[in-house]
């Protein structure tokens, strides 16, 4: 049995299983801190080119955030030093900035996570470096397409296995491996609360979504198999088989309707390239 508590939006309440359905103060706090942590990404984009290095990415993100008037929320949660998540080919996620200098061909996830007034937006996307090979853009496009498939599913009255059912589906029609060790989470006042997103799982099975719940959805998506390994740095997980991996995330509100996307990218810049289409 799952329980859900009204969730008193002025207090931070402690992570303790129960799912929060949030009302009008935490969608519109929701909707600030998304919409800053889409503007963060947003002004990355003509920085992410070769040559750039991950840690002045990283010092972007700290300055646009502070400028904004927030945190990072990764700065110190549990010994994390940096401003965001920065992970390259086959890194799956948590990657850390560091002296790492972007290469032609390298496809690169930036996960940002502004905490804002109190409330946390939480999203990435994936960046091409210079000219990417086909293999890898298309898996970028199939993990683009699983975060929007898996949001599709997530409206009252469906399961929150739904999401991982048709994200699963999707991927691994393409032979795609689906990393089971990370998921989606309840977002909001803490950075990171019930009830896990997974993406994997059967249509059908776990809590019904219900108007007001707010969570992440966070596919990582592996050209070769699903299994991954964390690296002694004690942070940064990469694929077993040093296949490439990517991900998208989205904070997502439970609305009557349907859902609604707190991190949309307000630029237009939703997924890679990100260059204005050449005009016909
Ligand atoms: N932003 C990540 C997420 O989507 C969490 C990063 S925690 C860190 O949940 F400490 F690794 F930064
Ligand atoms: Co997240
Ligand atoms: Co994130």
């Amino acid at each position: 049995m799952t329980d859900y508590v009204i969730a008193d939006e002025t207090d931070l309440q402690p992570r303790d299983g129960t799912i929060k359905l949030h009302g009008p103060a935490g969608f519109a706090g929701m909707r600030k801190a998304g919409r800053l942590a889409a503007e963060i990404l947003d002004a990355l984009v003509p920085l992410v080119v070769p040559g750039a290095v991950t840690a002045d990415l990283d010092a972007v993100v700290r300055d646009m955030t502070l400028a904004a008037g927030a945190l990072p929320a990764t700065l110190g949660y549990r010994g994390y030093a940096h401003s965001c998540c920065i992970s390259i080919n086959h890194v799956v996620c948590h990657g850390i900035p560091s002296d790492r200098v972007l290469r032609d061909g390298d496809i690169v996830n930036i996960d940002v996570t502004p905490l804002l007034d109190g409330w946390h937006g939480d999203t990435s996307r994936m960046f091409l470096v210079g000219d990417v090979p086909l293999k890898a853009r298309r898996l970028v496009d199939v993990t683009y397409e699983c975060l929007m498939i898996g949001i599709e599913a997530a409206r009252p009255g469906a399961r929150l296995g739904d999401i991982g059912a048709a994200i699963q589906d999707h991927a691994e029609r393409q032979r795609y491996g689906v990393v089971r060790e990370f998921c989606g989470h309840g977002v909001g006042r803490l950075f990171h609360d019930a009830p896990e997103v997974v993406h994997a799982a059967r249509a059908g099975t776990g809590p019904e979504l219900r108007p007001g719940m707010i969570f992440t959805i966070e596919p990582m998506i592996n050209l070769g198999k699903a299994a991954v390994k964390l690296l002694d740095d004690g942070w940064t997980a990469v694929t077993r088989d040093r296949s490439l991996s990517a991900q998208f995330e989205h904070s997502v509100g439970i609305t009557e309707q349907g859902c609604e996307i707190f991190t949309e990218s307000p630029a237009g810049l939703h997924r890679p390239p990100y260059e204005p289409a050449a005009a016909a």
